[in-house]
């Protein structure tokens, strides 16, 4: 591991060895800096977290704005305007890290016209070695680059360097750590995220994540009870529990335990209305799971189940672990169990050796499922996986037709299935003022699908029975239903 060391030997001596209290110390430090710097700029200095990427990384975002508040920090949506500008980056495709480095390039310019400001890089783009290279040596005006291994030592790294004035990069290969008990600052008042396991074993041939958030490894139960007993306590009614392999939960736990054991105990926390959770890998989707959603009434009847491919023979060139035909039949069973589940997924189009036939069978998968809604990308080669060094890269042209001809069917598909609520009444969370017009209230179901309803921001965190008047293709527009 390569950690900074860049103190006196007198002042470590007060440095606590163990987490978090090493970290709170270095909030407290950090903080005392920026009240140095604020008074030299005459104003609070301000901050923009921009996140890039999946809801692991969302989630770490708000772990890196609760410590920014504390150290007193103020937020600023503006990114152009901010102080201290954080890019939590992602690398699951190549147009991700492409974002990044145009940004950067216009972050650059800015930099320079703000003699306060600072710019800190994280998240999975960073675990590449290449990517720290070309950022070292292109990009200089960074000041601060860590990854995704040592975020709990955010405030560590933060204070290091502004204590120094120096480019502080701290990049770790792998960790077997789990620091619990930092602070977070949530998006929502009512709803949150919970990390259940970091990292993935699963080594999908494709897929940069297994390289980039190392070996999978689950928080204890306990820890996570006692987090979501505290979020509810702070008015959370939803949880999203995350994981790159949710149905793995528990296998290297010193006591193991299975995925649908942890959720009864979930169930069981007073107070906690809904409970969502993804990613669901099909190959370890287990009946108890299936038994436990179904018996359960805090769960809520949506599954990401992403399929990536229907050919058999490319689901084994992926490294999946499933076929065809073991897909359908999981399918097959969890709709058994819930029939009005809304079933969800991501595929990939374009594989390395992908035929005509293949993609024809991804189709079919997609006809015989009828998904609610699917995430459809093109292939990626990411440097260092299997995949990237397959024979028989698609041509481009190619791809692009059979992820045309695929969106359409999804999208075709989505509306129909959406479309089936039409005229029922679901209880619904209401979640935000509508963007577009302030006398709506955008709500979420229990399926997922989102509702616009007349009402007002004091409704924001509670559920209400929505009528749902007309579907407008992935979403509705409804009103409340009176004296319930
Ligand atoms: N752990 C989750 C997925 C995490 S990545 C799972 O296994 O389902 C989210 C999605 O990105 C994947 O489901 C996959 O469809 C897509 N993806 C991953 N690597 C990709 C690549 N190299 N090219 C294109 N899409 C990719
Ligand atoms: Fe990537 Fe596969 Fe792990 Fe998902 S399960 S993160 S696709 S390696
Ligand atoms: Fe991207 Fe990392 Fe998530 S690569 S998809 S942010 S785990």
């Amino acid at each position: 591991m390569n950690e900074i060391s860049v103190h006196n030997v007198e002042q470590e001596l007060h440095v606590p060895l163990n987490e978090p209290e090493r970290q709170y110390y270095y909030m407290d430090r950090a903080k005392e800096y920026l009240e140095k710097m604020s008074e030299a700029a005459g104003r609070p200095l301000t901050f923009c977290v921009t996140t890039f990427g999946c809801q692991m990384n969302a989630r770490d975002s708000e772990k890196l704005t609760g410590i920014l508040e504390r150290i007193g920090y103020v937020e600023e949506p503006d990114e152009e305007k901010a102080d201290f500008v954080i890019y939590n980056t992602c690398t699951v495709r190549e147009n991700a890290n492409q974002r990044v480095y145009g940004r950067l390039g216009q972050l650059g310019r800015i930099k320079k016209k703000n003699p306060h400001m600072m710019i800190a890089l994280c998240g999975c783009m960073m675990q590449e070695p290449e990517v720290v290279e070309k950022l070292n040596k292109s990009y200089r005006f960074v000041d601060l680059i860590f990854g995704t291994h040592n975020i709990y030592k955010f405030a560590e790294l933060l204070a290091v360097r502004m204590e120094t004035g120096r480019t502080v990069t701290d990049i770790w290969k792998d960790t077997d750590r789990i620091v619990e008990d930092l602070p977070s600052e949530r998006k929502y008042p009512f709803k949150s995220g919970v990390n259940i396991m970091f990292g993935c074993n699963n080594f999908c041939s494709y897929c940069i994540v297994p390289y980039v958030r190392g070996r999978e490894r689950s928080r204890d139960p306990e820890a996570i009870i006692r987090e979501i007993e505290r979020l509810v306590a702070d008015g959370v009614v939803e949880v999203m529990l995350l994981g790159q392999n949710v149905n793995s939960y528990g296998k290297t736990l010193e006591h193991p335990m299975s995925f649908a054991e942890l959720l009864r105990k979930i169930e069981r926390i007073d107070g906690l209305e809904r409970i969502r959770f993804m990613t669901s890998h099909p190959k370890d989707l287990s009946d108890e799971l299936i038994q436990v959603m179904a018996g359960s009434k805090k769960i809520c009847r949506h599954l990401h189940l992403p399929v990536q491919s229907g050919s058999t023979r490319i689901l084994e060139k992926m490294n999946r672990r499933y076929t065809k035909e073991g897909y359908l039949a999981l399918v097959e069973r969890i709709r058994q169990a819930m029939p009005d589940i809304s079933l969800t997924t991501d595929i990939i189009v374009g594989f390395p050796g992908e035929t005509e036939e293949d993609f024809l069978e991804t189709m079919d998968v997609v006809r015989k499922v009828r998904y609610d809604s699917a995430f459809t990308f093109i292939y990626s080669k990411r440097t260092g996986t299997p995949a990237a060094a397959m024979a028989d890269q698609i041509p481009e042209e190619v791809v692009r037709d059979r992820f045309n001809r695929l969106l359409h069917e999804v999208q075709e598909i989505s509306a129909e299935r959406c479309a089936i609520h039409e005229g029922t009444v679901q209880t619904v969370l209401a979640e935000a003022v509508n963007d577009h017009d302030s006398r709506l209230i955008t709500g979420r179901m229990g399926n997922n699908l989102l509702v616009h309803f007349p009402g007002d921001a004091s409704m924001i965190g509670k559920f209400y029975p929505v009528y749902l008047r007309e579907c407008k293709g992935f979403y509705y527009l409804g009103e409340i239903v009176s004296g319930e």
